[in-house]
């Protein structure tokens, strides 16, 4: 069938500004880490995509690894833009990364200039399209001077493969390094992507005020942790779930009971402010008390893209909540 976009997709999604730029980022993004790769249903991926869009979500952010394997996220999302969102390309920000392993041998891998240019090349290609809207170095580099991972972003806005630049996983000391060359180069740095939840707060120590004073916004990556920060682990884990699937970065021991003990507590007090727990976990993010510009989830079904945009019908938490959601999540909700 083909796709029309829901002609009403703006009326209810929030967007935010992107620190001191031209750009409004939609409050809930999403990313194509998982559910977009080789082995996933490449129509659920579609679906899940028409369904993010229909719902204001303007904002769709991928890396140059993101599979399984390598590049086949960006495929897949090349074949959904070309199939359905060709129309709607100026309207939609699509970012893409590179800076992680990607291919074999000494250029393939993290900052340098011959990877970023090589590699966004090859994004661009995947995906079918002449340029991303953002182009992220998707990890600092201890080795390559900063100059010159900096020079490569400088040099890709200029060679007009990409519109605005960010980094990502960079800690407070060198990302005010890197967004004071980026400036001096005359290519500002527009975002920084980092991760952030109630059970992941690194940020607040530095980095979010930091870039606050620089004039760069924040998108804040894994804000539902992976789904724990869902009712989906409360009762075992799903056989359709990320954490029984092959996934590196989730499995049974990341969810010990001493966290599900947590997730419980959080999940009462969401149900007490008439929203699920994925809807307070997002809606905690993006709180009206210093919250961030973007939260960036995943999802692996339409109804999750659903349920969790409906996070926005309430943003605001009283400091009885605040202060309850900071005992729980350190483990001292016995207390609370
Ligand atoms: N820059 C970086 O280094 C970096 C690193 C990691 C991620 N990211 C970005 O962040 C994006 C999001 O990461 P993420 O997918 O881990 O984020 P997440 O939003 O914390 O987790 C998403 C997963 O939670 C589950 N879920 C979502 N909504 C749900 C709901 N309402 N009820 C129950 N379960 C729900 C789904 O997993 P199931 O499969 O279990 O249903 C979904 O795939 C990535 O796609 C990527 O763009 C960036």
């Amino acid at each position: 069938m083909p796709y029309t976009a829901n002609d009403n997709r703006y009326n209810e999604m929030v967007y935010n500004r992107c620190g001191r730029s031209g750009i409004k980022l939609p409050a809930i993004s999403l990313g194509m880490w998982h559910n977009y790769g080789g082995q996933d249903v490449l129509e659920n991926a579609r679906a899940i995509t028409r369904a993010a869009f229909d719902a204001g979500i303007t904002h769709f952010d991928l890396a140059n690894n993101y599979g399984p394997p390598y590049g086949s996220a960006e495929e897949s999302f090349g074949h959904i833009m070309k199939k359905d969102f060709a129309p709607y390309r100026d309207e939609l920000l699509i970012s893409s990364k590179a800076g992680y392993d990607m291919w074999p041998g000494p250029y393939g891998d993290w900052g340098s200039k011959k990877y970023l240019v090589a590699s966004l090349d090859q994004s661009l290609r995947r995906m079918g399209l002449e340029y991303v809207d953002i182009f992220y170095h998707h990890r600092p580099d201890p080795n390559t001077p900063l100059e010159e991972t900096m020079a490569a972003l400088d040099l890709i806005v200029r060679q007009g493969k990409a519109l605005y630049v960010g980094l990502s996983n960079y800690r407070e000391a060198e990302a005010r390094e890197a967004t004071a060359i980026l400036k001096r180069l005359g290519t500002p740095c527009l975002i920084h992507q980092a991760s952030y939840s109630i059970l992941d707060r690194w940020i607040e120590g530095g980095l979010q005020g930091a870039m606050r004073e620089e004039g760069v916004g924040i998108i804040g990556f894994v804000p539902l942790a992976q789904g724990v920060l869902t009712n989906k682990y409360l009762n075992g884990i799903p056989a359709d779930s990320r954490a029984a699937g092959h996934s590196r970065f989730l499995n049974k021991d990341s969810i010990p009971e001493s966290k599900l003990a947590i997730v419980r507590q959080l999940n009462d007090l969401a149900a007490s402010r008439g929203q699920s727990l994925a809807q307070m976990a997002l809606a905690w993010v993006l709180r009206e008390q210093g919250g961030i510009e973007s939260a960036l989830i995943g999802a692996s079904k339409v109804s999750q893209i659903e349920e969790n945009v409906r996070a926005l019908d309430n943003l605001t938490f009283t400091d009885e909540e605040l202060r309850l959601i900071d005992r729980i999540s350190a483990g001292d909700g016995a207390k609370a």
